[in-house]
């Protein structure tokens, strides 16, 4: 659990609106009720903008309160829906939607999403002026600034409770399974599940893909007695990766399946963890807020709650952790 900052109140907004854009992530309903109830202890009236983006576009946006969030806790998903909105894409939509808002009476902007969702609500802050905080919402952990996201350690366990499964049917027929996992051009999904799931192999999204050396290096591991293996392969290579590898590892003497987990890892209900990050980013947006503050994304930065300008989040790339690949090789042999 990590301590909330705890800030002065300069400015209380009469009424704020939530978006949850972009890929869904496990955790958003948590955020979604925690900024609704917490706004609503402070006397923060909440609208509820429908499909991301879309509904500031298109003012479509509904009054939240308590009981709209009830029982939302544990479901996966996003009860506000989520989408990727072409038109907030243009300026004049962007100025177009802070004059909507200014004249609705809103005073604040909660984005939940990913790079793409953030980078649109730093544009809106950065042109318009706008208060807006953005909360890291994607399974991809793919986000500058932070250290985890909301919905990536479900969608971790999503893709270990795969993998084991996968596990015993590998064992069984000694096969190699080469399991693809989410996380568009990033590869932190595939470095976590290939770690917690013994992967022999990780094939990271920028890594080259050297056939002759994955067959040797598992035919050592059947010389040393072990039939079967697990390949983790991040998608962010091209679309057919894992099934032409598949089917090349079986030339060379290795029965190979390809296994693509796909959009299962976006759903389903949020871990524990999730529940937590979620739960206290969702209220420190609100005391953000009050706090007068915009522009900025919040996130988790060594075990404390931190605040990182939206710019850098829309503009740096986060590295992948070192030495964690090296890790999982030494611990499948
Ligand atoms: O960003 C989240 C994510 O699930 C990525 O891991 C994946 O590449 C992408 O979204 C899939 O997007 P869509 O649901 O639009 O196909």
């Amino acid at each position: 659990m990590w301590n909330l900052p705890v800030l002065p109140r300069v400015r209380q907004p009469r009424r704020i609106v939530i978006v949850t854009s972009g890929g869904d992530s496990p955790g958003m309903n948590p955020a979604i009720r925690a900024v609704v109830r917490s706004a609503i202890h402070c006397g923060i009236e909440v609208l509820g903008s429908d499909r991301g983006y879309t509904g500031l576009v298109e003012d479509e946006l509904r009054p939240m309160n308590t009981a709209s969030v009830g029982n939302i806790l544990h479901r996966g998903g996003t009860v506000l829906k989520s989408d990727r909105c072409d038109a907030f894409r243009e300026p004049t939509v962007r100025a177009r939607v802070a004059q909507a808002l200014h004249k609705r009476g809103v005073e604040g902007l909660v984005v939940i999403g990913g790079d793409g969702s953030l980078t649109g609500a730093h544009l809106l802050a950065e042109e318009t002026g706008f208060p807006v905080i953005g909360l890291p919402g994607t399974i991809d952990n793919d986000i500058y600034g932070t250290d985890d996201t909301i919905g990536f350690d479900t969608a971790v366990n999503t893709g270990l409770e795969a993998i084991d499964r996968i596990r015993d049917t590998a064992h069984s027929h000694e096969r190699v399974f080469l399991v693809e996992v989410m996380g568009r051009s990033s590869g932190f999904i595939a470095l976590a599940v290939g770690l917690a799931g013994g992967a022999e192999s990780v094939l990271l999204p920028d890594c080259r893909i050297d056939v002759p050396e994955l067959v040797q290096r598992l035919n050592l591991s059947k010389r040393r007695g072990k039939n079967s293996s697990l390949i983790v392969v991040a998608e962010g290579h091209d679309p057919q990766l894992t099934a032409r590898l598949a089917g090349q590892l079986t030339e060379h003497g290795h029965q190979a399946r390809a296994c693509i987990l796909g959009h299962i890892q976006r759903g389903g209900s949020p871990t524990g963890h999730d529940r937590l990050l979620a739960s206290t980013l969702g209220a420190s947006a609100v005391d953000h807020l009050c706090a007068d503050k915009g522009d900025i994304m919040l996130g988790v930065q060594a075990g404390c709650i931190a605040a990182v300008p939206l710019r850098d989040v829309a503009g740096l790339r986060k590295p992948l952790p070192t030495g964690i690949l090296d890790l999982a090789r030494i611990l499948a042999t």
